[in-house]
């Protein structure tokens, strides 16, 4: 079994594609990108250079994803079901964690991270990190990188 991919979409030929996935109608998916097995891509949504969608994940109808942006196994996002507007933007180079929640309306900006089970509510300031339900600031990002952290921010179901 490979994957459905609807009419009207664009998708570089690049792009890597798993199985069991639904690319919908409308949707934009730029180069370099990866997407995991069982990942749904709403209509209209907009994936930009080298993103990497990893297992499981669910985009809603017009989700932006910017360039660089990581998303975890199960992420999910959502848009307000009575208007049908308010898909999350993701900007670039944006990490989220497994299973994360990103509700409607929500804008996570450049380089922030997601800690793996939040559920966020409102927007993430760049180069912050939100953990929790509902997700709070953890701190401003300092890039203390040492292995052992690296290490910690990656483990993981992926
Ligand atoms: C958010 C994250 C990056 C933070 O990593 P970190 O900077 O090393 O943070 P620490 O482990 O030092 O934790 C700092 C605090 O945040 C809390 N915290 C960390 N991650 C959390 C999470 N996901 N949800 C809730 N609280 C979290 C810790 O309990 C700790 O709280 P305390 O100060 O009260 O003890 C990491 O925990 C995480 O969620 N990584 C995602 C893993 C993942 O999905 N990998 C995908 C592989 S494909």
């Amino acid at each position: 079994m490979t994957s459905v991919i609807e009419a009207a979409t664009l998708i570089h030929p690049s792009v890597k594609i798993g199985h069991f996935c639904v690319i919908e109608r409308g949707a934009v998916i730029k180069p370099h990108c990866i997407i995991g097995d069982y990942v749904r891509v709403g209509r209209g949504c907009c994936i930009g250079e080298g993103v990497i969608i990893k297992p499981g994940v669910i985009l809603a109808e017009d989700t932006v994803l910017k360039a660089g942006a990581f998303l975890a196994p199960s992420v999910v996002t959502l848009r307000d079901q009575k208007t049908g507007c308010g898909a999350p933007v993701i900007c670039q180079g944006v990490f989220i964690g497994g299973g994360a929640i990103i509700l409607p309306y929500v804008r996570i900006g450049k380089k922030a991270t997601v800690g793996a089970g939040s559920v966020v509510l409102n927007d993430v300031p760049p180069n912050s990190t939100v953990v929790g339900v509902p997700a709070r600031a953890m701190r401003t990002k300092v890039f203390k990188q040492s292995p052992e952290r690296e290490n910690r921010i990656w483990r993981g179901n992926g």
